[in-house]
């Protein structure tokens, strides 16, 4: 539907803002402004702001943002033509009548729409029919049940010329739709043979591609055998634009709304294996890198979406392709994370081969886009001098001067910087102020282990929760272990927010004791991750942990912990360098490696050192 924007000012300036939003929360005026609880987090103090003569409306807690309009969108649920039906219907005004060139455009796709939903009809006949059984063997091969081939409207393009053409023009569709719509293209040059209506799909199995709303805009199709290429996608058209598409969106929108993380895997078989497996959550890009305008459909339906990528190189590099796309992106609230598999595997094979709960694990295991970022420019050039230490730092600057918002932009260069400082200070050996001390044995960091296989993810939690409890517990701990504590890559968000406002009060207020760091912490509505860390579980776990245990106690145990989190990361900095080198055995790889294995000598003599005592 495309309006006329003079009536849709007219629209906004009729309706009041504070009176559509105040139906649903409760405002109250500040001079031009009217404030309240955010409707779109869950808040106790009011961080939602009403702006009537600018006509929007702000959330500083979550960053939500928008008019009237997208305040009637997102609170009841609607798009954008009901939405704005809605507000003309209550402002006593017309909605225009689309003109004649829009409703010609709106024939024209629907003449699309139906063509395309006819093959998919045919596909899905042909596979099912006696023509279809190298289709469905090639199905069954792959583990699929029947009931998934339904599910996803899977169907086969037979080898014979002209089935599709034939089959449609009895449906009343025509050669020129079906070459509009991506299903054929007539052959160029002479004679009449090479001028024939050729089909795109010739005997492959066939995915159907839906938008937003479920309606089958084009397909993919696979050939059975080795043929090249292995798959086809229909070309764009008026229909299909394959960078705004997302593979199996309206299913996932469905199974994140039910509690499902949103995944983004690479292929339309990692989708289907997954969804059979009971993981419903999962789209896929359709053959290309993903877009910025996919990055936005995945921000409206998650925070965090998690991108699963292979764990070799090619993997790292879309990983990296994508922080790079979504840095500039960035908004309060929204990131991407990163799930590296086991090299070699897709979600496909990994789900089939070891299971739910193995692919579970990798999932939980996933980074946080800061750290990518920080890997890619350590890794452009591992710094081995000083000079090479301050570039990295400019580049680490560069990244976060990429992000457009001022406040992501601000905590992305403390991050970063952060992990600098940590990283500088373990290059020149320098462990910290506290004393080598002895350790802290069942949350001991398991033998180095590859990056590609996951951490046990509970252990690490558990780790991080320890890690807490001592430096809330022993402020003095905080300031000491400072840097290492700030590039500490925790796993859980909540430790995150923890650990944020814990640095942020030390800054402000250096001599803060336990207990009314505790307050302030609860004050910023933190009080229910606190309790989870200063839980009478976690002090059974380890007595170090508990406010009375002494000093050197937690120092030590502190310090055993932190060594232990080095080495690991160091042991895995290792295995990614050897990776590189026997990828590309180039002298730089070479020297990558040598550099690791150094690092990681010193990172497990910080931790004998730590554990001898
Ligand atoms: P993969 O080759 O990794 O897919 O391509 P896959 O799902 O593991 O394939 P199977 O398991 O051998 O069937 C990932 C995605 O890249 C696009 C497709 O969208 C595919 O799903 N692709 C791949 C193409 O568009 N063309 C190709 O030739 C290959
Ligand atoms: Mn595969």
């Amino acid at each position: 539907m495309s309006l006329p924007p003079d009536f849709l000012d007219q629209l906004r300036s009729r309706v009041s803002l504070a009176g559509v939003i105040g139906r649903r929360v409760k405002l109250t005026r500040k001079g031009k402004e009217h404030m309240g609880l955010c409707p779109f987090h869950n808040e106790k103090s009011p961080s939602f702001s009403v702006v009537e003569d600018k006509g929007f409306y702000h959330c500083f807690g979550c960053g939500a943002h928008g008019d009237v309009i997208s305040f009637v969108m997102q609170s009841e649920g609607l798009t954008f033509p009901e939405a704005v039906e809605k507000l003309a219907g209550e402002a006593g005004m017309e909605v225009p009548k689309p003109s004649p060139r829009a409703r010609a455009e709106e024939e024209q796709r629907k003449g699309l729409t139906d063509a395309v939903e006819l093959a998919c009809r045919f596909f899905q006949g042909e596979l099912a029919a006696p023509g279809g059984a190298a289709g469905r063997r090639y199905l069954e091969g792959r583990g699929l049940k029947p009931e998934t081939i339904a599910a996803f409207r899977l169907g086969y393009a037979p080898g014979r010329r002209g089935a599709l053409a034939t089959a449609l023009k009895g449906e009343g569709i025509d050669e020129r739709l079906l070459v509009e719509a991506g299903l054929a293209k007539r052959g160029e040059g002479e004679g009449e043979e090479a001028r024939r209506l050729r089909e795109y799909f010739f005997d492959r199995v066939i995915f159907p591609i839906k938008d937003r709303r479920g309606r089958v805009v084009a397909f993919g199709g696979r050939t059975l055998g080795d043929g090249q290429p292995k798959y086809l996608n229909s070309p764009d058209s008026t229909l299909f634009h394959k960078g705004r598409l997302l593979y199996n969106l309206p299913r996932a929108r469905q199974a994140v709304r039910d509690g499902q993380p949103l995944l983004v895997v690479e292929g339309y078989m990692d989708v289907i294996a997954l969804a059979e497996a009971g993981v419903g959550g999962a789209v896929a890009p359709l053959g290309t890198a993903v877009t910025e305008d996919q990055i936005a459909e995945l921000w409206r339906l998650s925070d965090a979406p998690v991108l699963c990528l292979d764990g070799d190189n090619a993997g790292r590099r879309a990983a990296l392709r994508a922080a790079d796309r979504a840095l500039p992106l960035l908004q309060p609230g929204k990131t991407l994370r990163f799930a590296f598999l086991p090299a070699g595997e897709d979600p496909d094979s990994l789900v089939r081969q070891a299971g739910r709960a193995a692919f579970d694990r990798v999932i939980g295991a996933a980074r946080p886009l800061a750290e990518i970022v920080w890997q890619k420019e350590l890794d452009e050039a591992p710094p081995d001098g000083p000079e090479a230490w301050a570039a990295l730092k400019l580049r680490l600057l560069g990244a976060a001067g990429r992000i457009a918002d001022a406040e992501v932009q601000r905590l992305y260069r403390d991050e970063l910087l952060d992990r600098f400082y940590g990283a500088r200070r373990a290059a020149r050996g320098l462990p910290g102020q506290g004393q080598k001390g002895g350790r802290f044995g069942p949350a001991r960091t398991p033998a180095p282990e590859r990056m590609s296989k996951p951490r046990p993810e509970a252990l690490l939690r558990r780790r991080d929760t320890l890690l807490l409890a001592l430096a809330i517990n022993h402020p003095t701990l905080l300031a000491e272990w400072l840097e290492e504590l700030a590039a500490l890559p925790l796993a859980l968000a909540e430790h995150q927010r923890l650990r944020e406002a814990l640095i942020d009060s030390l800054a402000e207020a250096p001599d803060l004791d336990s207990g009314r760091l505790a307050r302030h912490l609860s004050s910023l509505g933190l009080g229910d991750a606190l309790a989870r860390v200063l839980s009478p579980a976690v002090y059974a776990l380890c007595a170090a942990a508990r406010p009375e245990a002494s000093l050197d106690l937690a120092r030590q145990t502190l310090e055993g912990l932190l060594a232990d989190v080095a080495a690991g990361e160091a042991a895995r900095a290792v295995e990614e360098a050897e990776r590189l080198l026997a990828a590309d055995p180039s002298e730089e790889n070479l020297a990558r490696v040598a550099a690791a294995v150094r690092l990681r000598r010193e990172a497990e003599a910080r931790r004998g050192g730590a554990d001898s005592a």
